[in-house]
């Protein structure tokens, strides 16, 4: 008899419990946003940031009934602070989706969490090829950075470049840019002359620049994280490299739409392959930098804004196809598959690799109005990651 009051009590108050803060916390949904806010990427986060925020002035703040709350911290680029935020968030502050994630680093510190608490980890800016099978529960939104570099390769060798001299990061992305430009551009009869790996910390271009200089490429390949590129610029213009003949081809890294106009003229003539412009001319894109710039009068959407936004667009609808549900494994199962537009273009989730298809552009920066575009002159269409389909 006493234990079945004690039963019955229990029951009244957990039934009290979710007509109250209970009932509160199921009709909201949290999503974990864990960006660089302060130091040398700090553009990347802010540009996350700002795309997100924007997606949801545009699409409402609640979805399949249920109420999105965006928890954003600032992991200032330190792995550790990403592994323990994403922890805090899932144990503590009971997110239901992790998302961001600005470098590689980052994003496999945050793979372990996602993994044993079975939570979508959704990547909007990291692009080293791996990360995707560090955890069964990360989508990425982003880009690869073999889709860049194997696009940049190939064109390069079939229109006039023979010899090529790589310079890039030296961490994961910058290998995997080096490895699978050499891929493209010699499969496609090009030579490589020499390859360089610069520093990530406190990077010093000049001896590079020099010695790719002293190699006489037709052209010297680059990756640099976006954020490094208008030192890169300034230090291939100081040593008269824009004048050489020598031409400079890339990812859409370097002249990040972000920084871009700081790059002045010299810029001009650069060819680089990406997944997104800010001049990219479809209707979709157009409405989107104009109300980027609207909501943010000093920053020109680049190429990581676009992660964060449609990381939001696959949340939302993942969201609708669950009605509401935050099931880790429906959320997933959701997600794959996933095909719309985008700003950039048509890209669609691989519901093998939970990577992201979508169109490569080759690019030269021109001028529009006035400012510094980097203008699509060609579309290599649906591009999967080639590291992963490399592989069995
Ligand atoms: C990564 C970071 C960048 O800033 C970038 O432009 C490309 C890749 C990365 O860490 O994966």
């Amino acid at each position: 008899m006493q234990r079945r009051n004690l039963l019955k009590a229990m029951l009244t108050a957990g039934v009290l419990a979710a007509g109250t803060a209970g009932g509160y916390a199921e009709e909201t949904v949290k999503i974990g946003l864990i960006l660089p806010m302060t130091g040398p990427f700090a553009s990347t986060g802010k540009q996350i940031e700002a795309a997100v925020k924007l997606y949801i002035a545009e699409h409402g703040d609640t979805v399949a009934g249920k109420k999105i709350e965006i928890v954003l911290k600032d992991d200032t680029n330190v792995a550790d602070i990403t592994k323990r935020l994403a922890q805090e968030m899932v144990v503590n502050d009971g997110v239901k989706v992790l998302a961001g994630f600005g470098l590689t680093p980052l994003a496999l510190a945050a793979a372990p969490v996602s993994a044993q608490a079975k939570v979508p980890q959704i990547v909007m800016a990291a692009g080293t090829a791996i990360i995707t099978e560090r955890s069964p529960f990360i989508v990425r939104t982003s880009f690869t950075l073999p889709q860049k570099a194997t696009v940049m390769g190939s064109w390069a060798a079939r229109n006039g470049i023979g010899k090529a001299f790589s310079i890039v990061a030296d961490f994961a992305p910058g290998h995997d840019s080096e490895k699978w430009f050499k891929d493209s551009f010699t499969k496609a009869g090009g030579q490589m002359v020499g390859e360089a790996r610069v520093p990530m910390a406190n990077p010093d271009f000049a001896p590079f620049l020099q010695r790719a200089a002293d190699a006489k490429p037709d052209a010297i390949f680059v990756f640099v994280p976006s954020g490094q590129g208008a030192l890169f610029a300034k230090q291939y213009v100081e040593r008269g490299l824009d004048k050489s003949g020598m031409k400079l081809i890339a990812t859409g890294d370097l002249p990040d739409d972000d920084i871009l106009n700081g790059f002045g003229d010299a810029a001009l003539g650069m060819i680089t392959a990406d997944p997104y412009s800010a001049a990219h001319p479809s209707a979709k894109n157009v409405a989107y930098v104009a109300a980027f710039k609207k909501a943010n009068p000093a920053m020109r959407p680049n190429f990581m804004s676009v992660g964060g936004y449609d990381g939001m667009h696959v949340i939302y609808e993942a969201l609708k196809k669950t009605n509401g549900g935050t099931d880790g494994e429906a959320l997933l199962a959701a997600m794959k598959g996933l095909a719309f537009e985008s700003p950039r273009g048509p890209i669609s989730i691989d519901p093998a690799t939970r990577d992201i298809v979508q169109n490569i552009y080759l690019r030269k920066v021109e001028k529009k109005d006035g400012e510094l575009y980097n203008i699509e002159f060609a579309t290599v269409e649906a591009v999967k990651d080639p590291d992963k389909a490399s592989r069995p």
